[in-house]
């Protein structure tokens, strides 16, 4: 269980092992178990009320420190069998659709439940997410991902293919991380509140452009298309400069909000 507000480490924590060269273990405390790792061995008794911020030992007297795991370094560290969303636009999509406490959210596809983990934490307690994929198999290793962070009542898992439909109605916001999202926006239309917010993530140019016809045909405004870029820099101070790699693209971001009216707020012709 994540719990990211403890002051020291307990049986059943996620808890995070950072080596010196930033190799990072992230597992539960389990009584009795041992953690192998390249540069030594570490019993979990060992980490057993230990607070956060310690520096501990493995058998070979190689030093690792203790921590808390942050969402993106859970998300980073996940097991996977589809892609996953980036932590660099899973913090964009949270903010730009107003995803927060108590609200009601559908999500498709699930797949190893990346978006689906920081969904369930940005609902809070009172909130639902409502995940969807045709397949089981990664649907199953989505519970086991969110249940390694103990926000798995958060969710309630659908086997189905979106082009069914949602069986929400009304809901604050749906995220759709799809092959053919053009596909389905009648059905994403049916299920969002007017007002609400819809966002979907697509790797390539032309998903965005047909996606953009059919979001104008089922009157959604306020397009936007938008990409992440994050590069990040040696942390030298003396010789600061960027890393010489980068992810250079995960996807082009598409929000929109479904509307009562009918107008064509992105299209006015400049009047
Ligand atoms: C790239 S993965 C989603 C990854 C997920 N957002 C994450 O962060 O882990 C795409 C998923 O969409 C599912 N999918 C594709 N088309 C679908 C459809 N029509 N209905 C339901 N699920 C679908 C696939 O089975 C796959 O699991």
């Amino acid at each position: 269980m994540w719990n990211n507000t403890a002051k020291v480490a307990s049986i059943g924590d996620l808890v995070q092992l950072v080596g010196m060269r930033h190799k990072s273990y992230i597992f539960n405390i389990v009584e009795d178990k041992e953690l192998h790792t390249h540069r030594g061995v570490i019993k979990h008794n060992d980490l057993i009320g230990l607070p956060f911020g310690s520096v501990v030992l493995s058998h070979n007297e190689s030093p690792f420190f203790l921590l808390q795991p942050s969402l993106s370094d859970i998300l980073l560290d996940l097991k996977r069998i589809t892609q996953i969303l980036y932590p660099k636009d899973i913090g964009y999509i949270l903010l730009k659709m107003g995803i927060g406490e108590g609200q009601r959210v559908v999500e498709a596809g699930t797949g190893s439940g990346g978006m689906t983990i920081a969904l369930a934490y940005a609902v809070g307690k009172t909130g639902k997410i409502a995940s969807y994929d045709q397949k089981k198999e990664f649907q199953n290793l989505a519970k086991k991902n969110l249940s390694l962070v103990g926000l798995e009542e958060r969710v309630e898992f659908k086997i189905r293919n979106i082009e069914e439909g949602f069986d929400e109605t009304e809901v604050d916001a749906l995220f759709l991380d799809v092959m053919n999202p053009y596909d389905y926006i009648p059905q994403v239309k049916a299920s969002i509140k007017p007002g609400g917010f819809f966002g979907c993530l697509v790797p390539t140019t032309n998903q965005v452009s047909r996606l953009l016809h059919q979001l104008r045909l089922n009157q959604f405004a306020f397009l936007e298309v938008v990409e992440v870029l994050l590069r990040f820099y040696k942390p030298e101070p003396e010789r600061l400069r960027p890393t010489d790699r980068m992810v250079a693209h995960t996807g082009f971001l598409i929000f929109g909000r479904p509307l009562l009216s009918e107008l064509d707020l992105d299209n006015d012709n400049g009047k």
